[in-house]
C-alpha cells in the first residue's frame, strides 16, 4: 500500500513503534506517554499546575510578547489571515500563558501562579537534527514573584526532569540582562565596539547590528566570536538590584548543588527577558545543543496591554531534544503495551461469544485482543504471538457446550480450565488487576 502524500518537511509522525527517520530515532507513542507522564509526576512534586492554551494566537500577540525585530517574528511565523485577522501558529507558550493568566485573572486564586505546558510549537526554521517545525515544548511559567527563589525553583524543576531520565551530562548556562534601561544602554555600547567592525561581520549579522545587536553575541562564526571576545561586558551595565538578585540566585544554585557557569555572553533569542536569564545544553545533541532556556520577564505583562507589571519567569525545553539526551544517555523506556490477553475464536458462534465476552472483560479492566477478520485459527495464534499477549484462549463449539476453556500461559505453556463466570476475576488475580470502579 502507498501514497503520494509526505508528512510535511520538519514534522515527524509519532507511531506505535519506534522508528528512525534520517539519522534521527522517532519514539513510539509509548514512549511519548511514558516522558509525558514523568515529566508530570516531576510538576506535581513542585506543586505545578498544567494549563492548556490555543494552538494559534492573533499574531499581534506573539510579536508583541516575543518582539517585532526576533528571528522568530520577522522569519519563522506560520502565519494565516482570516476575516480579516491574522493568526500564527503558537511558536512558543509563555505569552499565551500570560495572555491566559491576564484574561482569566489567575492573580486572584491567591499566592504565585506554578503552571506548566507541554503541547506542539511551530517555527519555519530550517530542519535539521534536533530543530523540527513542529516540535513539542514542555516549560513552566512562575507568575507573580520577583524573588530569585521563584528563578532558581524553575531551574530546580527543569532539572530534576532531566535527571528523572538519569541524563547528567549538561551544562547550564547563566547571565543577567539587568533592566531594559541597562540593556538599552549596553545595546549603544555594543554597537559603537560593532561599529568599527562592521565591514568583517556577515550580512546577517549587518543587519542585526541596527535591529538587535545583542543576538550578534551568540554568533556561530568563529572570526565573529573572537571579534565579540573584546565586546563590552553586559554585567558592567547592570544595576545594583538585579546583581544583587543574579547573586543570591547563585547562592541558592550552590544551596541545592546545582552546577553553573557564567556566560556573559548568554543573551537568548526572545526580546521579553529581564535579569536571570539561563540555557541548559547538551553536549552530545550536535549543533543544536540547547535542551532547554528560560529566564525571567518582568515586561511581558505590560507588553501584553496589563495595566499593572507582573513579575515571571520560567523555561521552556524541546521535547525532541530530551528524547536525544535519553538516547544518548542509554535510559531504557517502556516498551508499548501488551494485551493481558488473547481471545481465539473457532466458528460462527465461537466468534460471536469472543466478541461480546471481550467487551465485558474490558469492562472490567481487563485488555482484551481479538481478531476482528474472521481468520482462521493459525492466523489467530500467529496474531496472539506477534501481540506477545501472556494468556490465549481458545474458544470452539466444546468450551461453549463446556461453559469453561482453557487458559494457556504463554511464557510455562501450562493450561488451566477455567468456568466462564470465573473468567475475569481469574485473569484479573493472574495479570494483578485491581478491581475497575464501577
Ligand atoms: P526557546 O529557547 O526559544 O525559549 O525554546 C526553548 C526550547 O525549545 C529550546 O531550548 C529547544 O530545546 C526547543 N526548541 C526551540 N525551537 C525548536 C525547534 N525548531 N525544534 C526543536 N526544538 C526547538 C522559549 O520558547 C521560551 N518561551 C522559554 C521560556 C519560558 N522563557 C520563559 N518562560
Amino acid at each position: 500500500m502507498s501514497t503520494s502524500f509526505q508528512n510535511i518537511k520538519g514534522t515527524f509522525d509519532i507511531l506505535p513503534d519506534a522508528y528512525r527517520d534520517g539519522g534521527t530515532r522517532i519514539a513510539s507513542s509509548a514512549e511519548w506517554h511514558h516522558v509525558e507522564s514523568t515529566i508530570r509526576d516531576v510538576m506535581a512534586r513542585f506543586n505545578i499546575e498544567e494549563v492548556r492554551t490555543p494552538i494559534f494566537e492573533p499574531t499581534e500577540l506573539v510579536a508583541r510578547g516575543i518582539g517585532e525585530h526576533t528571528d522568530i517574528v520577522t522569519k519563522e511565523m506560520f502565519a494565516f489571515e482570516r476575516s480579516g485577522t491574522n493568526y500564527v501558529l503558537r511558536p512558543e507558550v509563555t505569552a499565551p500563558v500570560m495572555r491566559a493568566f491576564l484574561q482569566h485573572h489567575l492573580e486572584q486564586r491567591g499566592g504565585v501562579q506554578k503552571l506548566f505546558y507541554i503541547g506542539p510549537c511551530f517555527r519555519a526554521e530550517q530542519p535539521q537534527k534536533g530543530r523540527y517545525r513542529q516540535f513539542h515544548q514542555f516549560g513552566i511559567e512562575i507568575v507573580g514573584a520577583d524573588d530569585p527563589r521563584a528563578d532558581v525553583e524553575g531551574i530546580a524543576v527543569m532539572m530534576a526532569v532531566y535527571r528523572a531520565f538519569g541524563i547528567d551530562n549538561m551544562t547550564l548556562r547563566i547571565n543577567t540582562l539587568g533592566t531594559p534601561d541597562d540593556r538599552a544602554a549596553y545595546v549603544d555600547a555594543l554597537r559603537d565596539y560593532l561599529e568599527p567592525h562592521r565591514d568583517e561581520l556577515s550580512e546577517t549579522s549587518q543587519r542585526r547590528l541596527e535591529k538587535n545587536p545583542l543576538r550578534i553575541l551568540d554568533t556561530k562564526l568563529e572570526h565573529e566570536q573572537e571579534i565579540v571576545q573584546d565586546a563590552p561586558r553586559l554585567i558592567a551595565f547592570v544595576d545594583d538590584e538585579s546583581r544583587r538578585d543574579y547573586d543570591a540566585a547563585k547562592a541558592l544554585l550552590d544551596d541545592i548543588g546545582i552546577d553553573y557557569e557564567e556566560d556573559p555572553f548568554l543573551v537568548r533569542g526572545l526580546d521579553y527577558y529581564t535579569r536571570l536569564t539561563y540555557e541548559l545544553e547538551s553536549p552530545d545533541l550536535g549543533a543544536q545543543s540547547a535542551l532547554a532556556g528560560g529566564g525571567r520577564y518582568d515586561l511581558l505583562a505590560q507588553a501584553l496591554g496589563s495595566s499593572d507589571p507582573v513579575p515571571a519567569t520560567g523555561f521552556a525545553a524541546g521535547m525532541e531534544r530530551l528524547f536525544l539526551a535519553i538516547e544518548a544517555a542509554g535510559t531504557d523506556l517502556p516498551a508499548p503495551p501488551k494485551p493481558d490477553v488473547f481471545i481465539a475464536a473457532l466458528g460462527d458462534e465461537a466468534e460471536r461469544w469472543v466478541f461480546r465476552t471481550a467487551q465485558t472483560l474490558r469492562a472490567e479492566g481487563l485488555s482484551v485482543a481479538l481478531d476482528l477478520k474472521g481468520r482462521s485459527l493459525k492466523a489467530q495464534m500467529k496474531e496472539a504471538n506477534r501481540q506477545d499477549a501472556p494468556y490465549t484462549l481458545i474458544i470452539g463449539g466444546n468450551e461453549l457446550d463446556a461453559g469453561s476453556a482453557q487458559v494457556k500461559e504463554m511464557a510455562s505453556g501450562e493450561q488451566v480450565e477455567v468456568a466462564f463466570e470465573d473468567l475475569a476475576a481469574y485473569l484479573k488475580q493472574r495479570n494483578e488487576i485491581a478491581p475497575q470502579a464501577a
